[in-house]
């Protein structure tokens, strides 16, 4: 059987299509059609993926992962469970297992290959991190195929069959925001023009406002502050969660936390207020898309958008859905569930040609350049080469590098990734050096950045004066050693572990 995996920061969601060929969705084991991306790996061993790890979390805080999605391609960043380290890779794997492991359960047919949706700003190093996850969880390179979520998107809203146009995805899920504009060619291949996003914008930090906001209401009125106990605190979550849902349906609603043993306490909110208190974050995705329509990459106006599409969950808020077709001026399409469209498309994607390009055609995310020291005041700067909003592939050549110490017998490239303009703000790909290289000589360099259609970092230095080269292909991620070794160690908990559920 062949999958799709709408790989979520908050909730993951598997689909197939059924004999007559149309999208379905499976549940889970719990009968959910969708399952919480959290990772709980109990005290007693083994290791525990959704609702149940979601409920416990407060409980056991540093054995439980949420939005691990956040943490995609950030070699540096691990969690630590009884002395082991494990990284975004390896954490995703365990969702992505038991995903797997309920959708053969559900269908009683073994899961061959899938199709694993990433959202369009993923670059190079989130891609492949993803990749390796489903490694990680058993599955060959070739029965893994990575889908832009915008894209999944627009095939599960048909859009391509009913020709050319420019397409413009608003997704905002539980954890992150994304802006996508995207280009549908005559023959029906989707082209991503540009793409913004925040890792760190979603539906949670509506629930964080509405937490703050209930918690003040509760202090004001002589009641103990939530902050102070775990089962209050994540009581109000749930609480304030909900009444964020109900406000997608109503005009007002309420709440009723718990301030004692027995003793709760009711709040009352209106959907305007809610708007009111979360208007700054709405606020904050505008300025993505702004920014992203403001790009001298991106050649399009918001006038020249044929389509809408709204996803994620978050799309469900009256104001949100409000703003966006006005500011477009136009209706969103719909018809299709926000919550389940993502997946729906990865389920149509697996009968289809592969899109190619680690997701279809993609644009770098993020600016791509080196470290170098502005000579005027010594600071460690960002020297752009590839911009950010380009077509993969991509390659460009600046010129005009010097030795900082024109003594030294070489010049090492530390290659960046953000366009920040300090240096240090940046996320570091990898460095190469240039050496032997004459004392006291003063050659020009020319650096040449080239990302392939697999979103591969080639870089290249030449040293103009002897036309000598330096060059390197960055490997990111894991090695294939690394992930033997993941695969093992997860085996390894699995067996450790106790029925459950
Ligand atoms: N009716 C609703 N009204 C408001 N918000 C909702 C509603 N239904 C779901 N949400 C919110 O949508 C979010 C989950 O959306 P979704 O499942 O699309 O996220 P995700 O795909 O896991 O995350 P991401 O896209 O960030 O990776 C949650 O914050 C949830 O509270
Ligand atoms: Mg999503």
């Amino acid at each position: 059987m062949q999958i799709g995996v709408d790989l979520g920061t908050t909730n993951s969601v598997v689909a197939r299509l059924d004999e007559n060929g149309d999208p379905e969705i499976l549940e889970n084991e719990r009968g959910e059609r969708k399952t919480p991306s959290v990772v709980q790996f109990p005290d007693d061993g083994g290791v525990i993926v959704g609702t149940t790890a979601k409920r416990n979390q407060m409980e056991v805080p540093d054995r439980t992962v949420p939005r691990v999605k956040r943490h995609m391609g950030d070699q540096d960043w691990a969690v630590d469970i009884d002395g082991e380290e494990w990284g975004p890779e390896a954490i995703s794997a365990e969702i992505l297992k038991k995903l797997v492991a309920d959708a053969e359960e559900a269908t009683g047919e073994d899961v061959e290959e899938m199709v694993v949706t990433v959202p369009a700003y993923f670059g190079p190093k989130e891609r492949n991190a993803t990749l390796n996850a489903a490694k990680i969880a058993e599955f060959d390179k070739e029965d893994i195929e990575l889908l832009n979520e915008p894209t999944s998107a627009c095939l599960r809203y048909g859009i391509g069959d009913t020709g050319a146009g420019t397409v413009f995805v608003y997704d905002m899920g539980g954890g992150t925001f994304d802006a996508t504009l995207m280009n549908v060619t005559p023959d029906g291949e989707f082209e991503v023009e540009g793409v913004k996003g925040g890792q760190r914008l979603g539906g949670e930090d509506f629930d964080d406002e509405l937490y703050d906001h209930v918690r003040g209401e509760m202090i004001d009125a002589g009641h103990p502050d939530p902050e102070d106990n775990s089962a209050m605190k994540a009581d109000v979550y749930e609480k304030v969660t909900d009444l964020k849902h109900d406000l997608s349906q109503t005009e007002s609603g309420s709440i009723s936390p718990m301030v004692g043993p027995g003793d709760t306490f009711n709040i009352d909110l209106s959907r305007d207020e809610f708007d009111e208190i979360t208007e700054h974050l709405v606020d904050e995705t505008f300025d993505y898309v702004d920014a992203l329509f403001d790009h001298e990459k991106v050649d399009a106006t918001k006038e020249d958008v044929d389509e809408l599409l709204l996803v994620g969950g978050s799309t469900r808020i009256p104001k949100v859905q409000e703003r966006v077709e006005d500011y477009f001026g136009m209706e969103a399409s719909k018809g299709v569930d926000q919550d389940y469209v993502v997946a729906e498309g990865a389920a149509i994607q697996t009968e289809l040609e592969p899109q190619g390009g680690g997701g279809g055609s993609i644009v770098l995310p993020r600016d791509i350049g080196l470290k170098t020291v502005d000579p005027d005041n010594d600071k460690e700067t960002f020297e752009m080469i590839l911009s950010e909003q380009t077509p993969v592939k991509a390659s460009e050549s600046k010129r005009g590098f010097r030795k900082i110490d024109k003594q030294s017998p070489k010049i090492t490239i530390e290659i960046l990734e953000g366009g920040k303009a300090l240096a240090e703000e940046n996320d570091k790909l990898g460095e190469f050096e240039l050496k032997n290289l004459d004392e006291g000589s003063d050659p020009e360099f020319e650096v040449t950045f080239t990302v392939d259609e697999e979103g591969k970092l080639h870089a290249e230095a030449t040293n103009l004066d002897t036309g000598r080269k330096a060059e390197t292909t960055l490997e990111i991620g894991l090695t294939e050693k690394e992930i033997e070794g993941h695969i093992q160690r997860s085996e390894e908990t699995h067996d450790d572990s106790v029925t459950r559920d």
